[in-house]
């Protein structure tokens, strides 16, 4: 069993496959959490609750470990909730009140454990909801408002976790901006608080709700790593609070940054979800669990097993001037290759022809295509592949028609600027009016032979203004507006549920599970450089499955670093996640097109490995001249290595790459350049194989099979 239970002592032992969390109450009521790391063979080695003493200046609140603290008493830290009643008394007190145990969706047990204000009837349910195999715990939490009076919520985080003692706490995290998101970063947490965060409405180019915290030795294979995760595309945080007892509280969840929410009598809120971990194998056992987890139970359902098709965008090929003859000609290009999926990008719409207009006229612009987009879908059809459309409906530009019937559907304060980022404004989706247009016409659009949607959202919020809404409910639009998201793609997808939707925002503004849990790839980032891609793809593979990583091979030299990089070396790091080819085609040489098609039928025959494999990350981007990222099958028969080389320097011999994640006794056979090769998973994982890798920016892609055995 999972969640054991000791009623007389009112504790709970959360057991994954190998971990163990516990939680207790004490005399008083409180709720203390007690332990999380390995799970112990017996339920009495796990420590109990602190018994109520006097500290000379701390008060109990302060020394317990609090499961959820709600901001009331005497307290200081960062709480999980904060609450305003209608007679503006501003002090909680959650006192422990019974607990619940949920069975019902087979696969995974939920506790629920009820906490109620001392004087006031909010209730409030801390949700633990156990995924055994990847030894993860999702938490969330739902507030009720059991009274007959208005309560303003002023924080609600979705959890609180509590690290155990440690020496030092080392942080890793994600941090970018746009053409550079999501590399990894680690510094040592001091005392007081590390915040990571969005303010912009969206996840952010800038930080990502990820988190890994270890003792500053752990490394990709060995020691302990508490590791955590958020389901949310809008504003969030996530603080790390190293106390002056040395230990360190994790809360996160919806920021609570100009934020505040109205629960009416009888309502209640439900938040997020914050997911954690523990594993004493390092970050790459870290990030394996994530990436199948999200496998296993982020990714929407109906198509989540599907391996993803390689696709071909035009965007970095045509930008705005596409027009049907165009984009017939590039699509006949792609599907020579082999291209699965045609993907006509933006330009396509109203008077859209450069950045400035038509965002929000969602008709087809009949001078680019006279014939309506039915023609140009039927003509790809043809060719055997799919169509596949960019949309960004969140977004209008003051130059539409749109924006001329509707100035008042966009975010804004009465006698204050309308601030433009990419001469656009955002939609208020806190309205139901907006909420409904986007559906409909997402609707309509999708009633074509579409199957493929690529949801962008280029820039982040500014004066978020929702002037008709009541006073107590204009901060709302933090979490209306994610809220009108999720409902507008929840909806969508049930209709049309053979679509496959990509999640974009300028590049990776708009990656978390919240988003993941409605569509099933994202754009990681405009940048598409290939040397560029290996530290995005990398900082990216700590938190997501290289499955939903779209990966494009673009022109030479890139238009961003003008580096020069050959076919080759492109195909090799697009090949790492989902790929998709977006260079133009007509300028591709003979040679190119041939090399190309080749690629694209090698990485069909792999793709189930990497998309659905293991993945090690061999050699990191920071550590010297070669990275290294492998790919093994479940049942460990196939593995994909990919090798990149730097730069030579000084006629070096490079070092061999070791294999990981192999079983020793197995025959592998691999071709090395012109070379066969077998050797047994044991010797892979020991001796490696040869880098003879030269020059600048060479790369090379093995794959490995299993042989049957040989006789000696
Ligand atoms: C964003 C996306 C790009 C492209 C353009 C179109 O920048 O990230 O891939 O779709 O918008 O305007």
């Amino acid at each position: 069993m999972s969640i054991k239970i000791l009623n007389d002592e009112k504790k709970w032992f959360l057991e994954t496959k190998n971990t163990a969390y516990v939680i207790g109450v004490d005399e008083d009521k409180n709720l203390q959490h007690l332990y999380w790391g390995e799970k112990f063979p017996y339920i009495s080695d796990y420590p109990g609750v602190l018994v109520k003493q006097e500290f000379p200046f701390d008060n109990f609140e302060q020394i317990i470990k609090e499961e959820f603290s709600p901001w009331g008493g005497i307290r200081y830290k960062e709480p999980g909730l904060k609450v305003i009643y209608e007679d503006q008394v501003r002090d909680l007190i959650l006192k422990y009140k019974n607990y619940k145990l949920i069975d019902s969706d087979n696969k995974c047990k939920t506790l629920i454990i009820y906490l109620i204000d001392s004087t006031y009837d909010l209730e409030v349910e801390l949700n633990y909801r156990l995924i055994e195999e990847y030894d993860l715990i999702e938490r969330w939490v739902n507030i009720k408002n059991k009274g007959n009076q208005s309560v303003q919520i002023e924080q609600i985080l979705s959890a609180q976790w509590h690290l155990p003692d440690m020496q030092n706490y080392r942080l890793s995290y994600l941090y970018g901006r746009w053409a550079s998101e999501i590399k990894l970063s680690r510094i040592e947490l001091g005392y007081g608080k590390k915040i990571l965060e969005s303010r912009r409405g969206i996840t952010s180019h800038q930080f990502n709700p990820w988190f890994a915290v270890d003792n500053g030795q752990s490394d990709e294979d060995f020691g302990k790593v508490y590791y955590g995760i958020l389901a949310w595309s809008g504003n969030w945080k996530i603080v790390f609070e190293k106390d002056s007892y040395s230990r360190l509280q994790v809360s996160g969840g919806i920021n609570d940054f100009d934020f505040s929410w109205q629960l009416k009598p009888g309502e209640c809120f439900i938040t997020p979800k914050f997911v954690a971990g523990y594993t004493p194998n390092g970050f790459g056992d870290a990030s394996r669990k994530l990436h199948h987890y999200q496998l296993d139970y982020i990714l929407p359902r109906n198509i989540n097993h599907k391996i993803r098709p390689v696709l071909y965008n035009s965007w970095e090929a045509t930008q705005f001037n596409v027009s049907e003859e165009g984009q017939k000609k590039l699509a006949g290009k792609a599907a020579s290759l082999g291209v699965e999926l045609f993907v006509l990008d933006d330009g396509w719409f109203g008077e859209r022809n450069d950045d400035t207009a038509g965002l929000g006229d969602w008709y087809v612009n009949k001078e680019k295509f006279p014939n309506d987009l039915a023609s140009l879908i039927s003509y790809v059809n043809k060719l055997g592949i799919d169509f596949g459309l960019w949309v960004e409906p969140e977004m209008v530009n003051k130059n539409s028609k749109l924006y001329n019937l509707h100035p008042d559907w966009v975010y804004y304060f009465p006698n204050r600027p309308r601030s433009e980022s990419r001469n656009q404004l955002v939609l208020n989706l806190a309205k139901k009016e907006v909420v409904e247009y986007i559906y409909n016409f997402m609707n309509k659009l999708l009633n074509n032979n579409i199957k493929y949607i690529k949801w962008d959202m280029n820039r982040p919020f500014s004066e978020p203004g929702w002037t008709e809404a009541l006073k107590s409910q204009q901060q709302e639009i933090w979490v209306r507006h994610v809220q009108g998201l999720y409902h507008i793609l929840d909806k969508l997808r049930k209709k049309h549920s053979e679509v496959i939707f990509e999640s974009c925002s300028g590049g990776g503004g708009r990656v978390d599970l919240g988003i993941l849990q409605r569509t099933d790839q994202v754009w990681v980032s405009d940048n598409t450089d290939a040397f560029d891609r290996l530290k995005i793809q990398e900082g990216f593979s700590y938190a997501y499955t290289p499955k939903i990583m779209m990966s494009w091979v673009t022109d030479s030299p890139h238009w961003l670093n003008h580096r020069k990089l050959s076919l080759e070396y492109r195909f090799n790091v697009a090949m790492m996640g989902s790929m998709g080819v977006g260079g133009n085609l007509n300028n591709w040489s003979k040679t190119e097109m041939r090399l190309a098609k080749e690629k694209i039928r090698q990485y069909k025959k792999i793709r189930e490995i990497i998309q659905h494999g293991d993945q090690y990350r061999l050699l990191p981007t920071w550590e010297g001249n070669l990275v290294a990222v492998e790919y093994v099958s479940k049942d460990k028969n196939k593995v994909v290595l990919f090798i990149f080389l730097h730069s030579q320097q000084f006629g070096e011999k490079l070092p061999p790459v070791k294999l990981k994640g192999l079983i020793s006794d197995f025959l592998y056979k691999f071709q090395d350049r012109n070379k066969k090769i077998i050797l047994s998973g044991k010797a892979l994982e020991e001796i490696g194989v040869k880098v003879n890798l030269k020059g600048d920016f060479d790369s090379k892609l093995i794959i490995l099979e299993k042989q049957n055995k040989r006789n000696n």
